[in-house]
């Protein structure tokens, strides 16, 4: 079986061209990539200090990285990318010119540093982002909801079969869907709010129901006829208002059930997915505080749920291994065959750094032992991959 986790040492722009047939293609491609802050491994931003070239040069290491990941990148496949301010807008209209503008999916906003950034002036940082871009749209897997969002509070009622579940109003609560925009959806339906039970036909006991707004005015509901027969289970009849100024009404019975997904928002909360903090407490639980801004599994997580649980995934800037990390995290809970292969340069660790003190001396040896230290507490197995030259 194949492990869970591989790792290749290398710069991504040599090796991803080598990967595929054997390694692609890849349905998950999550970039962390050296945010524009003025290390001198990856762009020289010295060439005369002014802002723009600093963007051109930072723009010109990414370009043939971005095109090199959508080559090896599967038909159902997403490409999520972490930047902070210095970038964003850059990296937007590159990611518009290498992938399309077409198939810009989001630009999602990740609460990572929740306290705030303290130093210099100006506001308190406590945010950055995550570009989602598909390969293909008509054909990408991707789907923006969540299992782990899913609050079971949010669902008070229980049948009498043990089922829970929450009412939701059938008429259509929003006030641009009306009996002159939706007329094939403003119809009577029959209930009887003493049982329940709702149908299109009058049966014994049953009130006459049409949609209204709060204010009384006309409205439509939410199902046609045709899915209110086929699902009577669905919905219940029930009076509202006061005892006085009672009317009945009719609801979904929406469930919580097995595998019930809630849609996300495009804002990431730290207290949701991690923070820089957590997972800098993460990587200490495995091989000790050996990379300054890990990123937090959780947000890894998040990513891999809104894709299939056997997804090939790729992290060409791996750091400290968080999205090999997150997989076999993943798969151990719901039982998924995700892969990921994690790339890093055999960048020399800082010196006075907790790594070069730990005596490690390239960033790819801490990649290397946290998907070793992954495999041996999580499992799933670890492999490295040494590319001919
Ligand atoms: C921002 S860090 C990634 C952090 C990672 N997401 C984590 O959670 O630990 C960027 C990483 O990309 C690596 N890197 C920079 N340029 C690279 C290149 N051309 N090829 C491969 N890795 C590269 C750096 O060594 C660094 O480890």
């Amino acid at each position: 079986m194949e492990p869970w986790n591989t790792f290749v040492e290398g710069d991504n722009l040599d090796v991803l061209p080598r990967l595929t047939p054997t390694y692609g293609p890849f349905d998950v491609v999550y970039l962390d990539p050296p945010y524009n802050t003025g290390n001198p491994f990856v762009y020289d931003d010295k060439v005369d200090g002014r802002r723009a070239d600093r963007h051109r040069t930072w723009t010109a290491l990414m370009r043939p990285r971005l095109e090199a990941v959508r080559e090896v990148m599967s038909e159902r496949g997403a490409v999520f990318v972490s930047i902070d301010d210095n970038e964003v807008a850059h990296l937007r209209l590159l990611m518009d010119e290498v992938f399309g503008e077409g198939r810009f999916v989001a630009q999602v906003v990740v609460n990572l540093n929740p306290k705030g950034r303290q130093l210099g002036r100006g506001f308190a940082t406590s945010h950055e982002y995550l570009l989602v871009y598909a390969r293909s749209l008509p054909t990408c897997a991707l789907d923006a909801s969540s299992r782990s969002l899913v609050d079971p509070r949010d669902f008070p009622l229980t049948t009498e079969d043990g089922r829970r579940y929450r009412r939701l109003p059938l008429r259509n609560t929003n006030k641009k869907f009306n009996p002159v925009t939706a007329p094939t959806m403003h119809f009577a339906i029959y209930g009887d709010p003493g049982t329940g039970q709702v149908s299109t036909e009058p049966f014994p006991g049953a009130l006459e129901i049409k949609p209204v707004f709060g204010d009384g005015g006309p409205a439509v509901w939410r199902w046609s006829a045709a899915k209110i027969d086929a699902q009577p289970d669905d919905l219940v009849c029930r009076w509202v208002g006061t005892a006085e100024r009672r009317r009945a009404d009719v609801f979904q019975r929406d469930w919580l059930h097995e595998g019930r997904r809630k849609k996300l928002r495009t804002i990431w909360l730290a207290e949701e997915i991690g923070s820089t903090d957590t997972a800098v407490v993460e990587l200490k639980s495995l091989v000790g505080h050996l990379f300054e801004s890990p990123k937090p599994t959780g947000l890894l997580r998040r990513i891999l749920e809104t894709m299939p649980d056997d997804a090939r995934v790729l992290d060409p800037f791996a750091g400290s291994g968080t999205a090999g990390h997150a997989v076999a995290l993943q798969n151990a809970a719901d039982g998924g065959r995700r892969t990921c292969l994690s790339v890093n340069a055999p960048e020399p660790v800082r010196p006075g750094s907790n790594a070069d003190l730990a005596g490690y001396a390239r960033v790819s040896d801490v990649t290397r032992a946290r998907l070793r230290a992954v495999a041996e507490v999580v499992g799933g197995g670890f492999e490295e991959l040494a590319l001919d030259s």
